[in-house]
């Protein structure tokens, strides 16, 4: 007994241990709160841009140290590198109070090392990756002095011209969970106090990918029951797995900015969900609020925010000149603005800056994390799994001979093409850093491909046209090359600055004059590989329909030109699979797999007959979500349950053998979607419930099983009442969305 019982203690010693210590830092922000007048307390709910320039003054602003001086200043943005940060914690350190700040930066996809775009990565669907991929993020940013970074964004979004899914993974919430909570733990490693572990931030809370139209910054309108059923879930995962801030967002939702937000600030994400963390705004978008017509002006702002429960005013600047008197003048509890600062206090107990304000500024771990070969390896890793590859036939036609890829590294000339052939800083996409150095150390296709090449291999190149180009002055010169070589790998997309904040595109197509530069390649006879490197799904049908191979290349990163050498050349076969469905034409936008079946679907693609569909073309899209192919092929066996009639909370098996059908070995993501036949309300026609990446040798076959429970079949109902009801499901496994191995189980209460 004593023996079970020392047991326990000891099983229960290191959860005593953080109550105790939270509970200690608890005290500790009282003691602090205690001190601090009301504008010392507002200070601390206010952010500044850093406006750093590396050779320059810190702030442009002068006057920012002298509020930081004065504890006006809580936090700041955009203060980079070990100099720069505490140069200005040391004028924080000479406030009345010596309350450090907090530095936030948006490392959003790697900070001094790039990786592939957050949607890219969610291609991979290799969760481990994903989280290496942002705990190195955390280790270099903190290297560089940096707290906290503003990611990870969760949107999920079903319109690819909204420019921002570029940093998000795209538009399934179950996929975005399972990626929402990898990175939080990536970018928090082992929890704070540890100097390479970084604050996440969740955004945009809430529902900002589903702006009207793609059109950044714009409106949301949507029932309950879509929110909590597909926008929040994400969110939701990434507090569970202790996410320490949450960023507010742009939108209004529903007529109410996100900013002002009661219901999804204080009685949703702080009372319902009990996140302890704090809120900052996004950008200015306090002071937003007036051109919403939300808010009369800036005072207004302040109240509305600070009551609906954002903690921090990311430079509307609203707080800091106003709130204070707001106070005063009982428009805001003082209860209101204890608890954000609490909140904010909090978490810099958490990080250790109260013991040690500059624990994150040592050059010697900045030096040692700015070259780290290991980050460069782990990149170009999860570059090549980022990779899609769309086609993948014979130059001959469909089933005509081999497939075009992999290609020979001895053959003996190659044409590389395109404005990305020789393309530096377009590799690294949006929301990445421009480092001096950084032209030596990206890897551009060109590079990557001659990596690869025999010596007795040739390289021609010619750039064929730019990215927006209009004019085909250049293409003869491409045609020239394509025409002495025996192959031609063509390599086109969206510049870095044509998917991300601010930029929807009411048109997707490939930019410029880039498709008619593959016809005129095509044109040739020469076999023509194509890449396209974009931050979002892009139209190119006419390729997708003609050019016998290709590879969706996304932004992947300083590592982009190996990776796709890699794939190219099949030392890694290409395992990617899209985290968004591709549409035909912007005119089905928005487009997804889980879309509800209507009372008058079309039976096939066909059916136009008074069904809803499109006179003009076929509802479904140009590559499914899920989609991806291999250079080999794997077969789907039929599904097996260990039974078809199921009670309560009985679990379900269901098995499926795999076999690698082809001549290469490969990786496949093998995906479990359910559809509930019948319910109080209508469900999608398919839902994705569970993926498992899976290893096969040519030839070989494995048995892979899922377990489903009631759990997991639950949905709100029209009370919002979170549930799963009893009757027919249909269970569908497969390689993509589309192409599934389905059969249906009875489940009773
Ligand atoms: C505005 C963006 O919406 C947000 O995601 C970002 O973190 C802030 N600007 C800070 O750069």
């Amino acid at each position: 007994m004593i023996k079970q019982l020392v047991l326990l203690l000891i099983a229960c010693a290191p959860i005593q241990l953080v109550h105790a210590q939270m509970s200690r830092i608890d005290k500790r922000v009282d003691s602090v709160l205690k001190l601090m007048t009301l504008e010392e307390k507002v200070g601390q709910m206010n952010q500044y841009n850093g406006d750093w320039a590396a050779t320059g003054p810190i702030t442009q602003d002068g006057d920012k140290q002298n509020q930081i001086r004065k504890g006006m200043v809580g936090s700041m943005l955009n203060v980079t590198g070990v100099d720069h940060t505490r140069t200005l914690q040391q004028v924080a350190m000479q406030s009345r109070l010596k309350i450090p700040l907090l530095f936030g930066q948006d490392v959003i996809h790697g900070y001094r090392t790039t990786f592939p775009i957050p949607l890219a990565e969610a291609a991979s669907w290799d969760i481990t990756a994903i989280e290496l991929s942002a705990r190195i993020a955390a280790i270099e940013a903190s290297a560089a002095g940096i707290h906290w970074t503003f990611a990870p964004m969760v949107d999920i979004s079903r319109d690819p011209r909204w420019g921002r899914v570029m940093e998000g993974a795209g538009e399934d919430p179950y996929l975005g969970s399972i990626i929402a909570k990898a990175r939080v733990n990536g970018f928090q490693g082992k929890g704070f106090g540890h100097t390479d572990a970084v604050m996440a931030c969740v955004k945009h809370f809430a529902a900002y990918g589903a702006a009207v139209g793609g059109r950044d910054y714009n409106s949301v309108d949507m029932s309950m029951r879509t929110l909590y059923e597909l926008y929040l879930p994400p969110f939701k995962a990434a507090l569970d797995a202790g996410a320490a801030t949450f960023m507010n967002s742009f939108n209004d939702l529903n007529g109410i900015p996100a900013t002002g937000n009661t219901f999804l600030q204080r009685d949703l994400l702080k009372n319902k969900w009990k996140f302890t963390g704090f809120i900052v705004s996004d950008w200015g978008s306090v002071g937003e609020m007036i051109n919403h017509g939300y808010a009369t002006d800036n005072a207004h702002a302040a109240v509305l925010a600070a009551n609906a429960g954002s903690d921090m005013d990311m430079e509307s600047r609203s707080y800091i000149q106003h709130l204070a008197r707001m106070v005063k003048g009982g428009k805001v509890k003082m209860s209101v603005i204890d608890d954000a600062v609490r909140r904010i206090l909090k978490k810099k107990f958490e990080m250790g800056l109260f013991d040690d304000p500059f624990k994150f500024c040592n050059e010697a771990r900045e030096k040692e994390q700015w070259n780290n070969p290991a980050h460069l390896l782990a990149a170009r890793d999860m570059a090549k799994k980022s990779i899609v590859l769309l086609k993948n036939e014979s130059p001959l036609g469909k089933g005509a001979g081999v497939s075009l890829l992999p290609i020979n590294k001895q053959t003996k000339t190659i044409a590389v093409i395109g404005p990305f052939a020789k393309g530096v800083k377009d590799n690294l996409g949006f929301w990445s850093y421009d480092w001096a150095d950084d032209t030596a150390r990206i890897k551009t296709l060109w590079t990557g491909i001659q990596n690869k090449l025999s010596s007795g291999s040739k390289m021609i190149y010619a750039k064929g046209c730019g990215i927006a180009d209009t004019s085909r002055a250049g293409f003869q010169e491409a045609i020239d090359a394509a025409n002495n070589a025996d192959i031609v790998i063509v390599s086109v997309g969206e510049a870095r600055n044509m998917s991300g904040e601010a930029k929807s595109r009411s048109s997707i197509q490939l930019p410029g004059v880039q498709e008619e530069l593959i016809k005129a390649l095509m044109a040739t006879g020469k076999p023509v590989v194509v890449l396209i490197s974009a931050g979002r799904p892009l139209i190119f049908n006419w390729t997708a329909d003609h050019v016998p191979a290709i590879l969706y290349t996304w932004w992947l990163g300083t590592e982009a030109g190996n990776a796709i050498a890699d794939v190219l050349f099949g030392d890694y076969n290409p395992s990617g699979k899209l985290p968004m469905s591709f549409p035909r034409t912007e005119g089905q936008i928005p487009i997804f797999y889980n879309y509800y079946n209507t009372g008058r679907p079309a039976k096939n693609e066909n059916d136009q007959n008074y069904v809803s569909a499109y006179i003009d073309l076929p509802n479904s899209p140009k590559f499914p979500f899920g989609y991806g192919l291999s250079y080999t092929s794997f077969e789907y066996g039929q599904l097996q349950f260990n039974k078809t009639s199921l009670k309560g909370k009985e679990p379900l098996k269901v098995s499926v053998t795999v076999t690698n059908s082809g001549t290469y070995a490969g990786e496949e993501v093998v995906q479990l979607y359910s559809r509930d036949m019948v319910g109080s309300v209508v469900r999608p026609v398919k839902e994705l419930k569970g993926f498992q990446k899976i290893f096969l040798q040519a030839g070989e076959s494995k048995t892979i099983s899922f377990v489903i429970t009631t759990n997991d079949l639950r949905f709100y109902n029209n009370e919002l009442k979170f549930d799963w009801e009893a009757g027919e499901f249909e269970i569908m496994i497969g390689g993509n969305s589309k192409d599934v191995k389905s059969a249906k189980v009875n489940w009773v209460k």
